[in-house]
C-alpha cells in the first residue's frame, strides 16, 4: 500500500468515519442566522473549535473536512485547528471546489468549478496539514434534469479534481451528490444515480485516477422529500444495488452524506446500508447536518452551553459509529 491508499483505508477504517465541517461563510452565516447566532469570523472560529476540540470525537472520527477560513485558524490555546486533530489521530480534510455555478447551456443545472489553480492550492492546503480533499458535485432531478449534459460536465470535473488531487498527495474524496428535492420516486433515483455514478466512474478511469486512494462519497438512493415515501430497507436495498452495479470493488471506501435526512434517518438508513453487506468496499459516514444540527441548536452561540452541545456532538457521533458496523437498530 502507498502512503495514499493507507490515508484513504484509515478514513474508513472499522467504526469510523468522516464529520464534515466544510460549510463556506455563506453556508454556516444561513444556519446560524436560522438560529439567531450571529455569523462573525470569531463566533464561527468558537463553533469550530466545539466541534473539533470536543473530547472523544477520535473514537468515532478518522477524519474532519474544513473550509479554507478554518484550516488557517486557532483553537483557543494557539494550536491550529490541524493540529488540534492530528494530536488526537485524525485526518485533516479540505473542500477544494468553489461551489456549484449554473451550467450554460442547461437551464435549471449547475457544474462545481474550482480547478483554475488547483494545483497550486492542493500544495498549499497540504502545507497547511492536510491529508484529503473534497469536491461537491451537485445534481438535481426533475422533469429531464439532470440532462447528460449536466452529468457529464460534473463527473469530468470531479475526474480532473481527483487526478489534481493524487498528484499533488491528497487523497480525493469524490462527491457526486443527488439532492433530495422533488417529487420523484425512489425508481427514479435510482436511475438517475446509476447514471450518475456510471459517468462518474468512467470519468475517474480516463483521467487516470488510482481507484484504490480515493473515497466515494455519495447520497443515499432516495425517493424526493415531497415523492411517495419509501422504507428504510428499500431505500437500503436501492442504495446499495446502484453501488454494486457501479463502484469498482478497488475502491476502498464510500461515506455517504446526509444531505439534509436529519439525524435520526440518516443513521437508520446507514445502519441497514451497513447490515446488508459484506461488501466490496467499507461504508461509513461523511455526514455534515445529520452530526451537526443538534449540537449547533444546543449551543446557539452561547460559551455556556459548550459542554451540552459537545455531549449531543458525541451521542450522534455514537449513533453513527454504530451504525456504519450495522450495529445501530440492534443496539448490539
Ligand atoms: P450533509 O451531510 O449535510 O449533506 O453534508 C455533507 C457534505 O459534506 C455536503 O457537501
Amino acid at each position: 500500500m502507498n502512503s495514499l491508499e493507507r490515508t484513504a483505508a484509515a478514513l474508513v477504517c472499522d467504526g469510523k468515519g468522516i464529520l464534515a465541517a466544510d460549510e463556506s461563510v455563506g453556508t454556516i452565516s444561513k444556519r446560524f442566522e436560522a438560529l439567531g447566532i450571529h455569523s462573525s469570523q470569531e463566533l464561527r472560529r468558537q463553533y469550530r473549535e466545539l466541534l473539533l476540540g470536543a473530547p472523544g470525537i477520535e473514537a468515532h472520527v478518522s477524519g474532519a473536512i474544513l473550509y479554507d477560513e478554518t484550516i488557517r485558524q486557532e483553537a483557543s490555546d494557539g494550536r491550529r485547528f490541524p493540529e488540534v486533530l492530528a494530536a488526537r489521530g485524525i485526518l485533516t480534510g479540505i473542500k477544494v471546489d468553489t461551489g456549484a455555478k449554473p451550467l450554460a447551456g442547461a437551464p435549471g443545472e449547475t457544474v462545481t468549478e474550482g480547478l483554475d489553480g488547483l494545483r497550486e492550492r492542493i500544495e498549499h492546503y497540504r502545507a497547511l496539514g492536510a491529508a484529503f480533499a473534497k469536491w461537491r458535485a451537485v445534481l438535481t432531478i426533475g422533469s429531464d434534469k439532470p440532462t447528460e449534459a449536466g452529468i457529464g460536465a460534473n463527473a469530468h470535473a470531479l475526474g480532473r479534481y481527483a487526478a489534481l488531487c493524487q498528484e499533488g498527495g491528497l487523497v480525493p474524496v469524490v462527491e457526486p451528490e443527488i439532492l433530495m428535492g422533488g417529487d420523484h420516486d425512489l425508481a427514479c433515483c435510482y436511475q438517475v444515480a446509476h447514471r450518475v455514478l456510471a459517468r462518474v466512474f468512467a470519468e475517474l478511469r480516463a483521467n487516470n485516477v488510482d481507484l484504490r486512494a480515493m473515497i466515494l462519497k455519495p447520497s443515499m438512493v432516495m425517493p424526493g422529500s415531497s415523492g411517495p415515501p419509501a422504507g428504510v430497507e428499500d431505500i437500503a436495498a436501492a442504495t446499495i444495488g446502484c453501488l454494486m452495479d457501479n463502484v469498482p470493488a478497488s475502491v476502498p471506501g464510500v461515506a455517504f452524506l446526509s444531505g439534509g435526512q436529519g439525524a435520526l434517518l440518516a443513521t437508520l438508513h446507514l445502519d441497514a446500508v451497513a447490515r446488508s453487506g459484506p461488501h466490496p468496499w467499507k461504508v461509513t459516514f461523511s455526514f455534515g447536518r445529520a452530526i451537526q444540527d443538534d449540537p449547533l441548536g444546543t449551543w446557539r452561540g452561547l460559551e455556556a452551553n459548550v459542554e451540552e452541545a459537545r455531549a449531543v456532538l458525541l451521542e450522534r457521533l455514537e449513533w453513527c459509529s454504530a451504525a456504519s458496523v450495522g450495529a445501530y437498530a440492534s443496539g448490539a
